[in-house]
Parts: structure tokens; sequence; C-alpha cells
């Protein structure tokens, strides 16, 4: 990846800055839960312990909720109602983590045991229900019928990219000489299970500050953009990854046989086979895995995903300066993005 060696506004403070708005609201927001739902949830944000004491674990970089207070300031309509659309984004967020962690039989998120390993895969369901319905009844709160229609259409979208990405890895290894997950499957995959609430958090924002149509759908199409960048940089850490940093198992998407772009990158050479084999075969051990991690890059697979990291950032970055508002907003933006993308969780 190109460094992003922005020396402008801090990315740190930004997320700083976003976070002391949301958590107050998203706490507020989350005791209205049931009591027993809440310590669960709260266990989720890292609020409390699996029985309810008080904890700061780590609760999530919150990148989701500076995106719609970017945007909504970009379009210079900071206010109440903007807050607790972030709010609104940042639950739907974690409930698809909750969900996503049962689908992918993950047992790590943000350095703990995740939900269902906890508390067992019923609970973890409902506790992701409740924060969807929350989240509903938060922005239906805020009188805007359109931001609650940005939330439900992201969603859509997410559950059908994560439908798409589960039914990537059901397939088979090869067929043929042709690879079996094309890099444009990808692509559209990826837009729609992380681009699709990146779009909501920037057009949310933009919508609830009051922005023209034609704003909101720019702010559309950044998050598009934005969230197939990030998802190739969690593509990368999820194999490269060191698990003490980014609190997610390492070598995890190797042994679920998820189809990530540096996996589908090294599959598309004659380094291909190999790695096919490798991964195709059944009761695969750490060893395996590292020396699959090891075909993988000698392929080229990290440099092509690092590549694509930085072509859609590129094209984030254009499509942000399409939109009307100070340097200083646009300045901010670059930061945010920059850091997005240079991430090591
Ligand atoms: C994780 O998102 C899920 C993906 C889209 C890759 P984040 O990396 O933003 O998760 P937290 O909230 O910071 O833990
Ligand atoms: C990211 O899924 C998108 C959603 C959770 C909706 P991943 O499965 O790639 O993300 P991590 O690596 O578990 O955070
Ligand atoms: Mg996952
Ligand atoms: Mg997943």
């Amino acid at each position: 990846m190109m460094p992003h060696t922005d020396t402008g506004p801090d990315a740190a403070a930004i997320l700083i800055r976003a976070r002391d708005l949301v958590l107050p609201e998203l706490r507020t927001a989350v005791a209205r839960l049931d009591p027993a739902l809440g310590t669960m949830a709260g266990y989720h944000f890292g609020w409390n312990t699996a029985d309810g004491r008080p904890a700061t674990a780590h609760p999530g970089k919150l990148l989701r909720p500076a995106l719609t207070v970017l945007a909504a300031e970009a379009v210079g309509g900071l206010g109440a109602s903007v807050t607790r659309g972030a709010v609104a984004v940042e639950l739907v967020h974690n409930f698809s983590l909750i969900h996503d962690d049962i689908m992918d039989r993950d047992e790590l998120r943000r350095g703990r045991p995740t939900l269902w390993r906890c508390f067992d895969i019923p609970f973890a369901i409902m506790v992701g229900d409740a924060l969807h319905a929350l989240a509903f009844e938060l922005l239906s709160e805020q009188d805007n019928q359109r931001a609650s229609q940005l939330l439900g259409a992201a969603l859509r979208d997410l559950v059908s990219g994560q439908a798409r990405d589960m039914e990537f890895s059901g397939r088979s290894w090869q067929c043929g000489d042709a690879v079996t997950v094309g890099v444009d499957e990808y692509r559209e995959m990826a837009m729609a299970k992380t681009g699709a609430l990146m779009s909501a958090a920037l057009s949310i924002g933009a919508e609830l500050g009051g922005a023209r149509p034609e704003v909101v759908a720019t702010f559309t199409q950044v998050g598009r953009h934005l969230g197939l960048a990030f998802q190739c940089v969690d593509d990368i850490l999820g194999i490269w990854g060191d698990e003490a940093v980014t609190g997610k198992p390492a070598l995890g998407d190797l042994r679920e046989g998820k189809r990530t772009l540096p996996l589908l990158g090294a599959l598309a050479t004659p380094d291909g086979e190999e790695l096919a084999g490798i991964l195709a075969g059944s009761d695969l051990g750490d060893p395996d895995l590292r020396h699959a991690a090891k075909v993988i890059e000698r392929a080229g697979g990290r440099a092509l995903t690092e590549r694509e990291v930085d072509r859609q950032i590129a094209l984030a970055r254009a499509l942000l300066a399409e939109v009307p508002t100070e340097a200083a907003v646009q300045a901010r933006f670059d930061a945010l993005c920059a850091a997005a993308v240079r991430r090591v969780r």
C-alpha cells in the first residue's frame, strides 16, 4: 500500500471526538433493553464483564459514527439527530458483528470470547435482534423517514453480502482451470457486506445534516469504496495480523475457507494449484494454514490486495472532493480514510 503520509488533522482525535459524542447516547439507548439482555450487550461493547461488573475492554473503533459526524459537518448540520443517527448505525454494526461471529464460528472478538461463546447461540441471536430493533426505534424518533430508509436498505445489502460470503465458502476450490470466485464477485460481496453500512453511516449523517439528495447520493458511493478498502485490509489482517493486536482469531479466515481477496488473487496464479490442494484438505492445523499464508504472499495475493486498497481509497477521495465543503472538513475526511486502511486492528 502507498504510505499515507497526511500531516493534517489527527485521525485519533477525530475518532475520540465522535466517541465522546456518541458513547453516552449509545449507553442510554442500550439501557432501554431488558436488563439481562442489556448485560449481555454491555459485555459485547466492553462496558461490563459477563456477570455485569464494570469493565473497560475495547469497545470497537467507532469508525462509522465518526463518518456520520463528519458527513453532517461537511454539510454544516451537526446536531442532536445526527448523534442519534450515528448511534443507530453503530447499533446495527454491532448487531451484525454478533451474528457474524455465530455464522463464522469465531470465538474471539475485540480480544475477548465472542458473545455466543460466552452466553450461547440463542442469547447471541437475541442480543443481536435487540440491538437491531433499538437502532430502528431510535431512528424512527428522529422524524426523518429517509434516514430510516437508508439504514433499512443498507441492512438489506449487508445481509445479501453476508449470504454471498457464506455461499462462496461452500464453493469448490477449483473448477477446471478457473478459480471459483472471481475478483469482481468478491468486490460486489465486500461492497455489500461492509460497504453498505459505511454508506449508511455517511449518507445518514448527510441526510440528518440537511444535505441535498445528490450530496447524500455521493456519500453513498464514497461508503462503497471506503468499505471495500476497509474489508481488503480486514482480509490482510485476518491472515497476517497479530491476534494479540487485532483481537480476532489468527488465520481464522483460512480455517473457515473464506474467499478473501489475498486468497483469490493467489489462487489465480501458478501457485494456485498448490494452495487449493492445501485448503481443500480436511482437519487443517495451524502449520498447514501458516504454509498457505506463505504461498499466498509468495504468489502476490497480499500485494494485489494492497493495490486494491489504494485504488478504492483513491476513488473514495475523488468522490469526497466533489462534496462542496470547507477545506478543513475535507482534510478530516482524508485523515480518517487514511487511518481506516492503516489500521492494525
Ligand atoms: C469489523 O469492523 C467488521 C468488518 C467490516 C471488517 P470494525 O473493524 O470496524 O469493528 P470494530 O467495531 O472496530 O470492532
Ligand atoms: C464483515 O465480516 C462484515 C460484517 C460483519 C457484516 P467479516 O466476517 O469479514 O468480519 P470480521 O473479520 O469477522 O470482523
Ligand atoms: Mg467474521
Ligand atoms: Mg463474516
